[in-house]
């Protein structure tokens, strides 16, 4: 049985300037997701990537299909379920060891372990030394490891991450990919992770689903068989392997070819 199955999943917003109007974000999303998987989704700006794991993460409800975990349907959040936000959301009255400590408050981690967990995990993502500063003393990378160090510190099994590293430098960006890769490894948590980076998203997934500009319906998937990411024994990157470099522009042509269509709905809805 899978870990996560999309069946015909839509959602739709009501349109407020017309009447009973709606807008289709998902149109018909069939996914499965098996336990311990790393799934990478990635699709033109605006097709629906995070509407996508709102309803995974149980925060919205589809139009209509349904969503099951472990074989039950998503109706609510979950502590089995850690998210990541595009947006950071921290809490701006708590320090940033205060916030990791939020996650282990809700999911009942005794309050002698919560301080020690949560200096270990903000460790992890670099930010040793920074306990003690509040959201807004943070830069917006900063703010974004804290809320990744939050989601992994009380362990859920699901972890959804919706472009979480887009607003690091490329080398935090690089370290902390191969930190959540090694990561994912030792614990196998089933990873949902979206980014609009091509590289990023053949560096992590095992299988990358390319979605399709709006409404957003799955292109294709593709399996990325490149093994284990660590550089070899001689340090070379698996990044500058040819076959890398094929499955980047294999993903790039799907996207391009998505975009475009984009674009062209877009002109012809303005001349319309
Ligand atoms: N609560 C809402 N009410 C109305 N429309 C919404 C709502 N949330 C999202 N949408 C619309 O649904 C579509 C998909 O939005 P979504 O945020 O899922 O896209 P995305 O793929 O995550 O985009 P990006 O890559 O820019 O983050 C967009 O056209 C957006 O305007
Ligand atoms: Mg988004």
């Amino acid at each position: 049985m899978a870990k996560i199955e999309f069946r015909s999943v839509s959602k739709a917003f009501p349109v407020k300037d017309r009447d009973g109007g709606a807008f289709t974000a998902l149109d018909g999303i069939d996914l499965d997701i098996a336990a311990g998987e790393f799934l990478v989704v990635v699709g033109p700006s605006g097709c629906g990537k995070s509407t996508l794991l709102d309803l995974l993460a149980g925060l919205t409800r589809p139009t209509s299909g349904e969503i099951l975990l472990d074989g039950a349907p998503v109706t609510r959040p979950g502590p089995d379920r850690g998210i990541v936000f595009q947006q950071y959301a921290l809490l701006p009255w708590r320090t940033a060891l205060g916030n990791v400590e939020f996650g282990l408050e809700a999911t009942g981690v005794p309050r002698r372990e919560r301080a020690g967990r949560a200096r270990e995990f903000l460790d992890l993502v670099g930010l040793a030394g920074f306990e003690d500063r509040h959201p807004h003393e943070l830069s917006g990378g900063m703010r974004q490891r804290v809320a990744i160090a939050r989601s992994l510190a009380y362990d859920p099994d699901v972890l959804l991450m919706d472009e979480p590293f887009a607003a690091l430098d490329a080398q935090t960006r690089e370290s902390l990919q191969d930190e959540l890769r090694r990561i994912w490894q030792r614990t196998g948590k089933t990873v949902v992770f979206i980014t609009h980076g091509i590289e990023e998203a053949v560096y992590l997934g095992e299988r990358v689903a390319v979605l399709t500009s709006r409404p957003g319906r799955v292109k294709e998937v593709v399996p990325v068989r490149l093994g284990p990411r660590e550089s070899g024994a001689h340090g070379e990157d698996v990044r500058s392997s040819p076959e890398f470099a094929r499955y980047r522009h294999d993903i790039w042509t799907l996207l391009h070819d998505e975009v475009a269509r984009a674009r062209r709905l877009e002109k012809e809805e303005a001349a319309a």
